[in-house]
């Protein structure tokens, strides 16, 4: 693999503190690096660190890594480590990421970024004052239908926006027997419940696109109060399952309804991801259901919808065939190559990571949310 320059792309040591789900699905992708073509830095994971002992020794498959550690401080003092990839539960987010960012490295950080809007703000400020580079992770706005969708979003080709929609829906927690987990409870998740979990890659895109809602109705939903406790009992289930946020954001001077999704019970629908914007000229639909499928509206003397198909037509340039579908872990991947080509100062005007400041304006939302629902009212964000 080579920058686009022709020069040999540099090197950058990563480590991982929680090597749960997320942090397998990076060791993964650094793995496979050789097929990017064009990105202008190649990640080396060289540590890990977690708590479980289980979850350390999965990565001992992995040649590059050297260091397995039970505390997070004994990694960040170990040398040679230049990034550090936290994937921890909420609770956890503020005090490992200031951390991290004291011990003099970078940080791709898991959202929400933070249990609730304080940490957030913390976070970020502290990131300030020491100068370090943050970004937080949010995959989908990667995929090649979602860049589609946010670039005719983006163009003004829509004309006069009408309506804006956008999802992330999941479907396992209609099975009232699934255990609970650290994301089902309030102390661990947040009390945001499901827009914690699930809010962040709902409100990426619009964010991006300087949509920031101004107030927002919210109708939060807790469907299931109790779920097994994975050894025979069961425990209180206190977290919102879904979540329905009716939002009014400025476009252009005028107020547009936008509506943001963030179920775990909605029926069928196993992560989908969606991205609607209706305008007076033209609109654009793309869901994950249909992940190779980009729909558009135009409007002339009658009125069309008109369906593509998209192929690998990624931001990176891989070793992957044009017609091939993409997966999570492409997106995983070019996700990282957009953050380490940022960090260089190498992106250029490519779609980059989202920001610690779309995360706080996220937690923005959320906060607003919650106090909607708390005084069923329409709350200023
Ligand atoms: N970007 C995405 O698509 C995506 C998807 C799932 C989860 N996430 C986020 O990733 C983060 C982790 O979620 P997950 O699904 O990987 O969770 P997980 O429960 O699978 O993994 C978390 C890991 O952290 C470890 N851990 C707990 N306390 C620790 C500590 N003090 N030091 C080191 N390790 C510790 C646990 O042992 C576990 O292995 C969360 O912030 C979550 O919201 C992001």
């Amino acid at each position: 693999m080579s920058a686009p320059s022709g020069a040999p792309a540099a090197t950058v040591r990563v480590a991982v503190i929680g090597a749960g789900l997320m942090g397998r699905e990076v060791a993964s992708a650094f793995g496979r690096w050789f097929a990017l073509l064009d990105c202008p830095v190649r990640p080396e994971l060289t540590g890990v660190c977690d708590v479980n002992a289980a979850a350390l020794d999965w990565f001992r498959q992995v040649p590059t890594v050297k260091h397995f550690e039970a505390d997070h401080r004994a990694l960040l003092a170990r040398p040679g480590i230049d990034i550090v990839y936290v994937a921890v539960p909420h609770h956890l987010h503020e005090a490992i990421y200031t951390d991290v960012l004291r011990a003099g490295k970078d940080l791709l950080a898991e959202k929400p970024f933070g249990i609730d809007l304080g940490a957030a703000r913390r976070v970020r400020a502290e990131a300030a004052r020491l100068g370090r580079f943050v970004r937080v992770s949010s995959e989908f706005p990667f995929l090649p239908g979602a860049q589609r969708a946010f670039k005719l979003a983006a163009s003004g080709e829509l004309g006069r926006i009408i309506e804006v929609r956008s999802a992330l829906l999941h479907s396992s927690d209609l099975d009232p027997g699934k255990p609970i987990n650290w994301k089902r409870q309030n102390r661990y998740c947040g009390e945001a419940g499901v827009m914690n979990d699930l809010g962040l890659h709902v409100a990426h895109l619009p964010l991006r696109l300087g949509w920031k809602p101004a107030r927002v109705h919210a109708q939060l939903q807790k469907i299931y109060r109790v779920r097994p406790d994975g050894q025979g009992g069961s425990v209180p289930c206190d977290t919102w399952d879904n979540a329905v946020l009716h939002a009014t954001v400025d476009i252009g001077g005028e107020p547009v309804p936008m509506s943001l999704e963030m179920k775990r019970m909605a029926p069928t629908e196993t992560n989908t991801w969606l991205f609607e914007a209706y305008g007076t000229d033209r609109g654009v639909r793309y869901s994950t259901k249909e992940p190779k499928t980009l729909w558009t509206y135009r409007r002339d003397r009658e009125q069309w919808w008109e369906k593509t198909d998209l192929g690998f037509d990624m931001g990176y340039k891989a070793i992957t065939g044009s017609i091939f579908e993409p997966g999570f872990p492409d997106i995983l991947m070019q996700m990282w190559a957009a953050f380490l080509s940022e960090r260089a100062g190498l992106l250029g005007g490519r779609f980059g990571c989202a920001t610690p400041d779309e995360a706080v304006a996220q937690h923005e939302i959320w906060a607003a949310a919650l106090a909607s629902q708390r005084e069923q009212s329409v709350a200023p964000v």
